[in-house]
């Protein structure tokens, strides 16, 4: 091992990436990837793509779509270990171990299985149930310290340092208590007024392969009001709409924006065009890498295979220690 801290990462494979994975996970993950104080893995994750209703047929091409969109954003697997969850069955098996020291209650008060028990009451499977064990398992398998997600995943960080505090009482292992990294786009919100970017909300979000006649056409939809008054809305469309200038534009066009809703008032078609230009600024060279890897799917299909052998033979070691611990060794 070569005594650098880990970092492991993931996004579940079920479509595009948009602007809240982008500036949530993989600038996080980019920024990770350069510092040579860390070792960076990063994996499609698939099998929890499985925890909700999905066909399989999309599943496979989503797997794809996600490695593209990663190399295309910049994740060199050169320098990180890129690779698809399932081909390491030492998750599952992990995740199996962890099982045992986690109780039924714990998983069915979490806020995150609550919501999704909203979104798919006739889908409340043990696969959903095991989301946040599944994903602890992710991250303890390689005993990574880091992880780069967005603030909607705390609560299973939350659980992920449970794991590793009761694992390491129970049985003697040493796992570390993984941290989130934080970027300056934890939180990127909806496009509807509520809530946050989500690929299950439709209408939602702006995709990172979006053009700019798309990425017009989105925000257009955001709901605005007079464009003034004398306090600036801390919720709803305008609200998010300048938390987005803020991210894109910098925090100095931001505070300009907010003093004119004050003032002489928003002129929201000129800002929301300003707006869509500088997001599609900063889309274009990932959506011209992007489109170069679309036609070679053999190096795709390379950077997989080797990942995964990088990474299982990480995960292995791990597994022989705990398989011991467990008293199966
Ligand atoms: P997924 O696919 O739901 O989300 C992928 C990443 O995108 C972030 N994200 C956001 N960040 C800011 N604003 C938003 N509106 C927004 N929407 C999504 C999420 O926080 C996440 O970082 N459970 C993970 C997948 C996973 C994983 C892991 C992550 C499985 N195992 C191990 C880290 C480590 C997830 O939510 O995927």
């Amino acid at each position: 091992m070569s005594g650098k801290k880990r970092v492991l990462s993931g996004i579940r494979a079920t479509g595009r990436l948009h602007l809240g994975n982008y500036l949530g996970a993989v600038k996080g993950m980019l920024s990770l990837q350069d510092n040579p104080d860390y070792e960076t893995l990063y994996m499609i994750a698939d099998l929890h793509t499985m925890t909700t209703p999905y066909d399989p047929e999309e599943l496979r091409v989503n797997r794809r779509e996600v490695v593209m969109d990663y190399l295309a954003a910049g994740l060199d697997p050169k320098r990180s270990i890129i690779f698809a969850q399932s081909d390491v069955p030492e998750h599952t098996e992990l995740a199996f171990y962890f099982a045992t020291v986690v109780s039924v209650a714990r998983m069915q008060h979490l806020p995150t299985f609550k919501d999704k028990v909203k979104q798919y009451p006739k889908a409340v499977t043990m696969a959903l149930l095991n989301y946040p064990i599944l994903m602890a398992a992710d991250i303890l398998a390689y005993k990574a310290e880091l992880v780069p997600v967005g603030v909607d995943q705390e609560p299973h960080l939350e659980i992920a340092r449970e794991i590793a505090r009761k694992m390491n009482q129970t049985y003697g292992t040493d796992f570390p208590e993984p941290q989130r990294f934080e970027t300056s786009g934890g939180y990127v919100p909806s496009l509807v007024g509520e809530g946050k970017m989500s690929k299950s909300v439709s209408g939602s979000y702006i995709t990172l392969t979006d053009d700019l006649s798309t990425i017009r056409k989105r925000l257009a939809t955001v709901p605005t009001d007079s464009g003034k008054g004398e306090k600036v809305p801390e919720k709803g469309g305008v609200a998010n709409l300048l938390v987005l200038v803020g991210l894109f534009m910098g925090e100095d066009r931001r505070r300009t924006c907010e003093a004119q809703y004050r003032s002489e008032g928003i002129r929201y078609q000129a800002l929301k065009d300003e707006l869509s230009e500088a997001i599609h600024r900063e889309l274009e060279p990932f959506q011209r890498r992007r489109n170069l890897l679309t036609e070679d799917q053999p190096y795709v299909d390379r950077v997989l295979r080797e990942g995964s052998e990088k990474a299982r033979r990480i995960a292995r070691e791990t597994l022989d220690r705990v398989r011991g611990k467990v008293g199966l060794g």
